[in-house]
Formats: C-alpha cells, sequence, structure tokens
C-alpha cells in the first residue's frame, strides 16, 4: 500500500519536531512538506532551527533525519494543502485560526492547536476514550462546505487525565473531578515559552487559561455524541495548573468523586484493561494505562517515555472520601509533547484512516 503524503506546518517548533520524530519510519505516513512562518520560509530546515548563536534547536531525543534535515521550509500561509492527503498542525491558536480552515477546504487536518476545539461541530480526540465523535467531523464538512476537516487534540494536560477518567466512568461513574498538575517546561513551547531564569529552583502557579481549557475539553471528551452534537459531561472539573522545572512530562494529582462504590484495586483492574478500540494501530502502545504498585512511582524522568511515550502512567491509587460517599484518588504522569501532542496527533490520524475517514 502506498504511504499517504503528509505535510507538517509549524514544524520547527516543539510539537511539529516531535512528528518529525516520530514519521521517518511510519508504514502509513510520508513527510512531503514542511512549512512554518514567514521567517523561515525559504530555509533549509536544519538553517531553520538554527538559533542566533548558531546552537541547533533540535529538542527530541531522536535524531533528525537527514531527508528532513535538507528540505526547504515553506510559507504556512502560502502552502497548497491540495499536494498532500493530509496535514499536522502544530502552531499557536491565533495562526491555527487562520491556517488550518485555508487546509481543510480540500484535506484533512490534524491539530495540536485550541482554535476548533470548542466549535460545536468538532470533536477533541483522545485516541481510545471517544472514538465514535468522530462522526461529528460529517456535521463539520457538511456546514462549512470543506472537503476535509479540522480535528484538534486536547490541551496536553487534558489528554492524561481524561484517558485515565474513562475506565472510572464506564465502571463507576463520576459525581466530581478536582486535578491539580505539575506540568514540564517544554508544554509551554519554545517562542515565549517560559524562561529558565523563572522556573528554575521554582514552581509557577498558574498558566494563563489553562485550567478552563482542561475543565471544558475533559467535559466534552467524556460527553455523549447525540446525533450531531456532544453533550458535555454533567460532572464538575476543577483544575489547578503549575508549572515545575521538568523538562518533559506532566504530573497531576487526581480527585474523583464516584457515584458507586470502587477500591484501589477495581480501579487498577479496569484502567490496566482499557484498551479503548485501538489494537493493531502503528502508534498504539502495549499498555494505554500502566498502573504501578510501587507508591514512588509515576515520576515524570522515570515514567514518562513508557509505551514510547504514549502510555499514561498512574500510581498511588488510594480510597477517596472526603469529596462524596464513594471515591479514588492517584496521580499520573503522561508525555506532554509525545501523547499530549504530535504522537497522540499521529494516534488519531492512524485511527481515522482505519476508520475510513482519511
Ligand atoms: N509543547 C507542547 O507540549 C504542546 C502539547 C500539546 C499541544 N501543543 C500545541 O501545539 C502548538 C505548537 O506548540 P509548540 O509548543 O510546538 O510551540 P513552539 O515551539 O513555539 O512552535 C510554534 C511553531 O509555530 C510556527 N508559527 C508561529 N507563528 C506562525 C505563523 N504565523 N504562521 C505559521 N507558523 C507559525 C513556528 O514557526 P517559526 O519557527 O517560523 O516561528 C513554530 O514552528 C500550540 O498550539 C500548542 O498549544 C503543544
Amino acid at each position: 500500500m502506498s504511504k499517504k503524503k503528509v505535510a507538517v506546518i509549524g514544524a520547527t517548533g516543539i510539537a511539529g519536531q516531535h512528528f518529525l520524530a516520530a514519521l521517518p519510519n511510519h508504514p502509513q505516513f510520508e513527510i512531503v512538506a514542511l512549512a512554518a512562518s514567514s521567517r523561515n520560509a525559504g530555509k533549509t530546515y536544519l538553517d531553520a532551527i538554527r538559533n542566533p548563536s548558531g546552537m541547533l534547536g533540535w529538542w527530541c531525543e531522536e535524531p533528525l533525519d537527514p531527508r528532513y534535515a535538507a528540505m526547504t521550509v515553506q510559507n504556512a500561509a502560502e502552502f497548497d494543502a491540495t499536494t498532500v492527503d493530509l496535514v499536522f498542525t502544530a502552531v499557536e491558536s491565533d495562526a491555527a485560526k487562520e491556517l488550518e480552515p485555508l487546509y481543510a477546504k480540500t484535506t484533512p487536518v490534524v491539530s495540536t492547536a485550541s482554535a476548533y476545539r470548542y466549535f460545536d461541530d468538532t470533536p477533541i480526540f483522545v485516541p481510545g476514550v471517544n472514538n465514535n465523535h468522530a462522526e461529528l467531523l460529517k456535521r463539520q464538512q457538511a456546514e462549512r462546505g470543506w472537503k476535509g476537516f479540522v480535528t484538534p487534540v486536547p490541551n496536553c494536560t487534558t489528554t492524561g487525565l481524561a484517558m485515565t477518567l474513562k475506565p472510572i466512568l464506564d465502571n463507576f461513574g463520576i459525581q466530581g473531578v478536582i486535578m491539580t498538575s505539575m506540568q514540564a517546561m517544554s508544554g509551554a513551547g519554545r517562542n515565549g515559552g517560559v524562561l529558565g531564569l523563572d522556573v528554575l529552583d521554582n514552581v509557577i502557579p498558574y498558566i494563563s487559561g489553562e485550567e478552563e481549557k482542561v475543565q471544558k475539553e475533559t467535559q466534552k471528551i467524556l460527553g455523549v455524541l447525540n446525533g450531531d452534537s456532544i453533550t458535555p459531561a454533567s460532572f464538575g472539573v476543577s483544575a489547578t495548573c503549575t508549572r515545575v522545572n521538568v523538562a518533559d512530562g506532566h504530573t497531576e494529582t487526581v480527585f474523583v468523586a464516584t457515584e458507586k462504590p470502587c477500591s484501589p484495586e477495581e480501579v487498577a483492574k479496569a484502567m490496566r484493561e482499557f484498551r479503548g478500540g485501538l489494537d493493531g494501530l502503528y502508534s498504539t502502545p502495549d499498555a494505554l494505562i500502566h498502573v504501578h504498585d510501587d507508591p514512588f512511582r509515576p515520576q515524570p524522568r522515570r515514567d514518562r517515555d513508557m509505551g514510547g511515550g504514549m502510555t499514561t502512567v498512574v500510581g498511588r491509587l488510594r480510597e477517596e472520601k472526603v469529596l462524596g460517599q464513594n471515591g479514588i484518588k492517584y496521580v499520573l504522569v503522561s508525555h506532554n509533547t509525545k501523547m499530549g501532542a504530535a504522537k497522540g496527533a499521529i494516534l488519531v490520524a492512524e485511527l481515522l484512516v482505519r476508520d475510513g475517514i482519511i
């Protein structure tokens, strides 16, 4: 089977680079175009990621494929999406608002940006959690007159939360959720990201707009598809989002009031058995959720790369009855730039190809 031709827009940024790190040997997708802002248009990719000091700004542990290093970066605003079968976008929301509808007129777009997340005709995919929300894309195409579509992945802090809440919701019901995040520096991106001197030896107790995103997105992702619209989950989600001195991997403490009683053993079993209908896809990890029994895990440095950065790692499962009659609390680690961005978007694309939507 010939591979689908894909473009990565925002290829020079942190999330964009992770697409390049993940795709060199992908059996279904082949990168044929890279684009970024007009500042880098016309440069080779290698020159585009070189800092003014001369240092190469390649952030991934995987090596940069020499084929990509030599490609010419295109101006995202002028990129012709009809030249590819699929577009991955990894640009800030303002740029995405302008660019994504241009591409979607002709071509499917899987996005890491927030620009489209809150439209009623747009799903926010967490692969394995809400696969059936893909139905909404038909409405988006019909109402907007597009041949393609825009389908965003969630904010990287929402991903691990929604993934771990899904088996709890399905087995025990949920009445309310309180979450505190300790988010990695890479989550803030390269342009205008967190200054090293601000976060070194420090914790920043506020990330603008993040808490509202996590709350709204979690309810939409765990909501029910009724015909051609989603009824958001009715339980409340309250989040406190902080930035910590960790390079990659978001840590979250989660308190869940459940409808039915649940023991830590029952929740661990439900999480371990959660497969999400993703078996057989190239980027599906062996476990979507791994549950540690060791109370000193998960830790971002030791656990973020489990399953190639695609496994949400849980530990410290304990009963929690302060919020209601029944409940559970735990700690999770989720890789923000892998499952939470590029590789998560690639898994969404694999799912949509399997289901005949791309
Ligand atoms: N970092 C994460 O963990 C993470 C996780 C999930 C989702 N996301 C989302 O992914 C997106 C990218 O985030 P990031 O962290 O990768 O940011 P980043 O490192 O700052 O990279 C931004 C990218 O967007 C490009 N860009 C900026 N303005 C543009 C414009 N007007 N037209 C075209 N391209 C433009 C930049 O190109 P130049 O190099 O030419 O400026 C660069 O390639 C954001 O929407 C973010 O919310 C990020």
